[in-house]
């Protein structure tokens, strides 16, 4: 058997949650493999809306198993309050959740850490969710961490001060009185309580070696399903550096974050908006500042699931597009929300570039720190509303004739269209 990926391509937030729990009954393991808290995945069904930022969106079928992958950063007092809330709507994460001893730590001085550099960027700020997830990964990477195992090996207390410590020396550096900093308006001595106590609360879920078990649970014959977070623009090699995330979320991303070797990569669904979004700075070459922008975010209820933050957007990118199936190299395609659009009488695709006189398929190197002007295709609207379809043959012919398009354009199929953020607004063309 092998691994079959689902992640986002453009800036996050295309709702790869959703489709991950729309798929689930299709898979026996949901992994994450990256990200951490940053990511926010909502879910929506028998009139629940839940928001994810740690645990898999497989999560609320009780018979599959949903890992923490080890490429995964944990922040244990985020993740406490997400089992809490999860055990309020009578899920029982005990039983089908998984995580991985070598998933790091958030500690509470890296959320300092992105605090204070974030705010010594001034202009040129990420735009960070400030859940200290670029100071994490940043000690794994220098081999500092600290990681889940870690919890239950005896001297634990001892290395989280001395990490601590070197973390404080950091933030003095930055700022002339560390104790004024607050966390999730906070002090620092509440928030660490707090994050104490989470590792307690956590420590029912069962510890790991997760590429053994997934490794194993291939061997088996399980079907396996590995949700992304953040989206392809926002991947450290190959998105909008050094506006990005700290990890690679592509599908490549899978292998180092889950354990598994290349040749069991297996389908990969690349999730995508009918238009486009992006929270935080960085350059968005479609992006609308007009009215026809404002109405995409509040149709589209275009505000961050993790921080709320209200998102910049704007038509779809098919350069971008274009890119990041290459990277991840998609087989099927997801396309979200163009429910979003069903007022609108003519709709933008943006097809090339252009900078100066020189025209661009692709966002290279130097294409997106420039002045781009992005050309645009005006296509005919439906004008009507998708949300209660779920048969692809019943939807308006315009609609239809859009989905094509894009399909030419990416030389790809569209297996799934969500029409609405419910679960069962959702028409699946797979074959
Ligand atoms: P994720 O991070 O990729 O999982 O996406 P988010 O959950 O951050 O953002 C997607 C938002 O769009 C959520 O509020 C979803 O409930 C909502 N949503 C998902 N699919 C659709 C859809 O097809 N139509 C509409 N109108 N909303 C959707
Ligand atoms: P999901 O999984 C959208 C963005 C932040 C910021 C940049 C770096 O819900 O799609 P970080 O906190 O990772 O250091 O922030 O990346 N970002 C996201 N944008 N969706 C996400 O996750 C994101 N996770 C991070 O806004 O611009
Ligand atoms: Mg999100």
């Amino acid at each position: 058997m092998k691994v079959d990926v689902l992640l986002g391509l453009q800036w996050g937030d295309e709702g790869k949650g959703k489709i991950t729990d729309v798929l689930t009954p299709e898979y026996d393991i949901i992994a994450r493999f990256q990200g951490g808290p940053n990511a926010g995945h909502t879910l929506e069904f028998n009139g629940l809306k839940h928001v994810l930022h740690t645990i898999p969106s497989g999560i609320f079928h009780p018979e599959k198993t949903n890992v923490i992958g080890n490429g995964v950063i944990i922040d244990p007092c985020i993740l406490a309050r997400e089992l809490k809330s999860l055990r309020e709507r009578g899920a029982e994460p005990e039983k089908n959740l998984v995580i991985s001893k070598r998933a790091h730590l958030i500690l509470p001085t890296h959320r300092l850490i992105d605090n204070v550099q974030e705010a010594s960027k001034g202009k040129q700020k990420i735009g960070s969710t400030l859940k200290g997830i670029g100071p994490a990964y940043t000690d794994k990477i220098a081999r500092n961490g600290l990681r889940i195992g870690d919890i239950q090996i005896g001297n634990f207390k001892e290395r989280y001060e001395a990490l601590k410590s070197e973390h404080m020396r950091v933030i003095n550096s930055y700022t002339p009185d560390a104790s004024l900093l607050m966390i999730e308006n906070k002090p620092f001595e509440e928030y660490e309580q707090l994050w104490f106590e989470g590792l307690n609360y956590i420590a029912d879920i069962p510890f790991i070696d997760s590429e053994i078990f997934i490794n194993k649970s291939l061997q088996e014959g399980k079907r396996i399903l590995a949700e992304g977070a953040q989206g392809t623009m926002l991947d450290i090699d190959f998105g909008t550096y050094p506006y990005v995330t700290s990890s690679s979320t592509i599908s490549a991303g899978v292998c180092s974050g889950l354990g598994i070797s290349p040749d069991k990569v297996g389908k990969v669904f690349g999730v995508f908006k009918a238009y486009c979004t992006r929270v935080g700075s960085g350059p968005f070459p479609t992006e609308l500042t007009d009215e026809t922008g404002n109405l995409l975010r509040e149709n589209g209820r275009e505000f961050g699931s993790t921080t709320g933050r209200p998102r910049r957007c704007g038509w779809i990118d098919l350069p971008a597009l274009k890119y990041s199936v290459m990277l991840n190299g998609v087989t099927d395609l997801v396309m979200m929300k163009a429910d979003v659009m069903d007022s609108f009488s003519q709709i933008g695709v943006c097809t090339q570039y252009k900078i100066g006189e020189k025209l661009f398929d692709f966002p290279g190197y130097e294409t997106l720190n420039q002045e781009i002007e992005p050309v645009i295709l005006n296509i005919d609207g439906w004008e009507s509303s998708l949300q209660d379809f779920t048969v692809w043959d019943k939807l308006p012919e315009k609609f239809r004739k859009y989905v094509r398009f894009v399909e030419k354009s990416l030389n790809l199929p569209i297996s799934v269209i969500s029409v609405g953020p419910r679960r069962d607004q959702t028409v699946v063309r797979l074959v």
